[in-house]
C-alpha cells in the first residue's frame, strides 16, 4: 500500500505532482480552491466558466501546465466533482478518493495532495472524513496482478498521497484516523488477496499456513490437520471432505487483549476453497467463481489482521473450517446421513448445500467455548444473491444486540447488511423423515432455511449470521474494489468491535 500522510498547507504552495481540489455542484470551489484563486490571480477562471466541468459527483478534469502560472508550484490541478454537499456521505468521500487515486495512478503523477476532508459531510467529524479518504485510496488502488507475467510495469505509479486538512489542531486526531484506516485497509486487502488466489494455490492447507502466520504475542493459532480433526470428532467437516484428495483444516485463533477472563466474541468462517457442488454437481458456467467460496474465512483472517494492527482491546475467538467440495470416488452422496460433532444427525439431500454442514461443526465448537456472542461469515446461498444482489449482506440470527450493532456499523462503514427473519415456522422446512434435520429446505426462502439449519448448532449463545454470497466478490468491480474479491465484512466487523 502506498504512503499516506496528513498535513496542513495552502494548495498554491504544494510542490507535488498534483493537487486534488473538490468542486461542488454549480462549479463551486471549496475553501482551499477559493484561497488558491486569491493567491494566483484566478488561475482557474476560464476553466470554471467554460462549462468544461459540472461539479457532478465523480466527474473530474485535470489541468496541466499550471506550473507556469505565477505563484503556483504544482504540475497539475485535478478538480473532482463532489456533487451537492448536502447529499455527500462518508462513503461518497471514500469513492471520490478512490476515483482520484486511480486516475492519478495512470496519469504519471507520483506524489499528490488531496483537499477532500474540507468537504462537509453531515454527522461526520474530521477524523471520520480522513479515515474514509484514506480507505478510499488504499482500497481503490488494490490490484491482484501477480499472475500477469507480461503486464507492463507502471514506472510512474502513484507513490504518495498527502491528505490536507485545514488546522494544525487536528493533526493528531487525523493521524489516529489514518492509522485506523491503514489497519482496516490492510485487513481488507489481505482478505482480498487470499480470496483472489486460485483454488489450486489457496487450498485448506494454504489457509492454515496463512492463519498460522498471524501468530502474535497476544494470539495463539491452532491448525488441525486431518488426523487432528478425526481425533477431535469434526465429522460433518470430514463428510464433505471425502470427495477431495486434499486434507481439510480446522483452524482456531485465540486473541487475548481484553479483560482477563472476559468471554470472547467468536468469529466463524466458511472456508470452501473450491465448491464444485459435489455429487450434486453445479453447472459449468461461472463455476470458476466457486474459488471464492472461502471468502467467509478470508473475512475472519482479515479482521484478525486489522484487530492486531489496531491493538484493539478485545478477546476474540476465530474458528475456520476449510475443505474442497469435490466428486472423488469417496465423496459423500445424496441420501447419506452424517452425524455431526454436536451429535445431531443430518440427512444429506443435496451435496451442494455443504457450507451449512461444515459450519455445523465450527458453530458447535465455538458455542462450546461459551463466547459472549458468535458472528459467522459464509458465502452460503445463491438465494441470498437473488434476494439482495450485491448491495447488502444478508443478516439473520438470534442475537438482537449483535444484529443491531452490525446494522449500525454497516450503515457507518457502507459495508451494509440487511436482516431477513428467522421465524420459528421456517424450521419446518428442514425437518427430515429419517434424521434430525436435512440439509436443504426446498425452493422457498433458501437463505432463511440455511440459517435455520445453522441455528441448531449455536445453543443459546447470541448469534448473528452474515450471508455474504452476493457481496463477497464482484466481477464488475465496485467504486472501491477492482473485479474479484471485495474483502466484505472487514470494515463492518472491525467497526462493530471498536464500538462494542
Ligand atoms: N457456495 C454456494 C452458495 C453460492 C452460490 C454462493 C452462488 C455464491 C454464489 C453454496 O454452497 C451452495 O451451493 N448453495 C446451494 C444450496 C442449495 C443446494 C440448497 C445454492 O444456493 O444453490
Ligand atoms: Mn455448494
Ligand atoms: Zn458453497
Amino acid at each position: 500500500m502506498i504512503k499516506i500522510d496528513v498535513k496542513v498547507g495552502a494548495a498554491s504552495k504544494q510542490r507535488d505532482d498534483a493537487v486534488v481540489l473538490p468542486l461542488l455542484e454549480g462549479r463551486k470551489l471549496t475553501e482551499s480552491g477559493k484561497k488558491l484563486q486569491q493567491a494566483t490571480d484566478n488561475v482557474l477562471p476560464d476553466f470554471l466558466r467554460k462549462f468544461d466541468i459540472s461539479g457532478d459527483f465523480g466527474k473530474s478534469r485535470t489541468l496541466y501546465g499550471v506550473k507556469d502560472v505565477k505563484d503556483i508550484f504544482t504540475q497539475r490541478i485535478m478538480l473532482i466533482g463532489a456533487g451537492g454537499e448536502r447529499k455527500l456521505t462518508l462513503h461518497g468521500l471514500r469513492r471520490l478518493a478512490a476515483t482520484a487515486a486511480r486516475k492519478l495512478d495512470k496519469s504519471g503523477a507520483r506524489d499528490v495532495s488531496f483537499y477532500l476532508p474540507e468537504l462537509n459531510v453531515r454527522g461526520a467529524n474530521l477524523p471520520d472524513k480522513v479515515q474514509a479518504v484514506a480507505e478510499g485510496i488504499w482500497l481503490g488502488l488494490y490490484a491482484f496482478d501477480k499472475y500477469q507475467t507480461e503486464k507492463k510495469e507502471n514506472k510512474r505509479a502513484l507513490r504518495s498521497v498527502t491528505i490536507m486538512i485545514s488546522s494544525h489542531r487536528d493533526i493528531e486526531s487525523a493521524e489516529g484516523a489514518l492509522d485506523k484506516a491503514r489497519a482496516i485497509s490492510t485487513g481488507t486487502n489481505f482478505a482480498r488477496d487470499l480470496a483472489n488466489e486460485p483454488g489450486n494455490v489457496c487450498t485448506p492447507e494454504f489457509l492454515g499456513e496463512q492463519a498460522a502466520a498471524l501468530k502474535h504475542k497476544k494470539m495463539k493459532v491452532t491448525v488441525m490437520n486431518k488426523a487432528a480433526i478425526e481425533k477431535a470428532g469434526f465429522t460433518a467437516l470430514l463428510a464433505v471432505n471425502q470427495g477431495s484428495a486434499k486434507e481439510p483444516r480446522f483452524i482456531v485463533l485465540e486473541y487475548q487483549n481484553g479483560k482477563k477472563g472476559a468471554p470472547s466474541v467468536a468469529l466463524v468462517g466458511k472456508g470452501l476453497t473450491f465448491d464444485a457442488g459435489g455429487i450434486s454437481i453445479k453447472p459449468a458456467a461461472q463455476m470458476d467463481e466457486m474459488k471464492f467460496d472461502m471468502c467467509g474465512s478470508a473475512a475472519v483472517l482479515g479482521i484478525f489482521k486489522a484487530v492486531i494492527a489496531m491493538n484493539l482491546q478485545v478477546n476474540l475467538l476465530g474458528v475456520i473450517v476449510s475443505t474442497e467440495n469435490l466428486l472423488g470416488s469417496m465423496a459423500y452422496k445424496p441420501g447419506d446421513i452424517v452425524t455431526s460433532y454436536k451429535g445431531l444427525t443430518i440427512e444429506v439431500q443435496n451435496t451442494d448445500a455443504e457450507g451449512r454442514i461444515i459450519l455445523s461443526d465450527a458453530l458447535a465448537y465455538a458455542a462450546e467455548q461459551k463466547p459472549a456472542e458468535i458472528i459467522d461469515f459464509a458465502t452460503l446461498t445463491g438465494a441470498c444473491v437473488i434476494a439482495l444482489g450485491s448491495q447488502a449482506t444478508g443478516l439473520l440470527g438470534t442475537g438482537e444486540k449483535v444484529k443491531k450493532g452490525l446494522k449500525t456499523s454497516g450503515d457507518h462503514t457502507h459495508d451494509r447488511v440487511w436482516e431477513l427473519p428467522l421465524f420459528e415456522e421456517y424450521q419446518d422446512q428442514i425437518k427430515s423423515k429419517i434424521a434430525d434435520i436435512k440439509n436443504i429446505g426446498g425452493r422457498e426462502a433458501g437463505t432463511i432455511t440455511a440459517a435455520c439449519f445453522l441455528s441448531r448448532f449455536v445453543d443459546d449463545i447470541p448469534w448473528a449470521h452474515l450471508d455474504i454470497a452476493g457481496t463477497a466478490w464482484n466481477m464488475k468491480g465496485t467504486d472501491i474494489s477492482p473485479s474479484g474479491a471485495t474483502g466484505v465484512g472487514v470494515r463492518l466487523v472491525v467497526d462493530y468491535l471498536s464500538r462494542r
